[in-house]
């Protein structure tokens, strides 16, 4: 099923369907029901089966779900089965992380370059990948059949950077850099900001202690 077919709700909720299927598989779970899954993943079954109902036919009633064959088809649609190059540009302390870091490969992700502006940097390398000058970007990027670019730079300098890599074919960025950027309707942009999801978590902690307050004045004036 193409992509376009399938809700952009959906979408963001299947890598976590994977991650909880691919934990079943290593329990050595063969099948399992929407509502033992509702119970794990802490999601209503109704949206469970709402969500896998989109791809057809994959659960049975009175059987449930098949993990393996799930996992296998989510990965499918998710493209994780197939390998994706990729390049990061800043090789700072984020670039850095990103590319010491293993699980990206086991999902298909292979970082296959480093690039940077710092003559300290270039020609270091990071876990096999050697860090080059970023003067040699678009030849790379040509000769090296890159999908993905992880821009790990300033943000005043990402919409440089994303104009040279959209030139030069790049057509996926998974933007760090704290920017919108403008790139053509057939570039697809994700862009990641841990300080987002930070602030997100702040508001929830701190809604959950201004309840908690107002409990106990509550209590305590009913006390009084
Ligand atoms: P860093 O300063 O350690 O690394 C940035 C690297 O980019 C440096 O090595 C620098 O030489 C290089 N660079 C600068 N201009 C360049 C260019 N035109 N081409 C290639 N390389 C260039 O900074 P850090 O901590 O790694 O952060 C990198 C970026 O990611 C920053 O923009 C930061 O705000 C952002 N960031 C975003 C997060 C997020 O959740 N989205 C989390 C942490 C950082």
């Amino acid at each position: 099923m193409a992509e376009k077919d399938i809700s952009k709700a959906v979408i963001v909720r299947l890598p976590r369907y994977y991650r909880y299927l691919g934990e079943l598989m290593e329990d050595g779970v063969e099948r399992i029901s929407s509502n033992e899954l509702s119970v794990r993943m802490k999601v209503t079954a109704s949206q469970i089966r709402q969500d896998l109902n989109n791809f057809g036919g994959f659960g049975q009633q009175g059987y449930g779900y098949n993990v393996k064959y799930l996992y296998t088809e989510i990965g499918n649609i998710l493209g994780i089965n197939r390998q994706h190059n990729v390049i990061i540009i800043g090789a700072g302390n984020l670039g850095q992380a990103i590319a010491n870091y293993t699980n990206f490969e086991k999902r298909g992700f292979l970082i296959k370059g480093m690039f940077d502006v710092n003559p300290r940097l270039i020609g270091l390398v990071v876990r096999g990948v050697e860090i080059r000058s970023v003067d040699d970007l678009e030849t790379f990027v040509k000769e090296n059949e890159v999908q993905i670019a992880a821009l790990t730079i300033p943000k005043t300098k990402a919409p440089e950077i994303a104009d040279r890599l959209v030139s030069a074919g790049i057509k996926a960025i998974w933007n760090f850099a704290h920017t919108d950027l403008n790139v053509p309707e057939d570039v697809v942009v994700e862009n990641v900001h841990l300080s987002e999801s930070l602030m997100r978590l702040s508001y929830r902690v701190c809604s959950m202690q201004d309840n908690e307050k107002k409990e106990n004045e509550e209590k305590q004036e009913k006390k009084d």
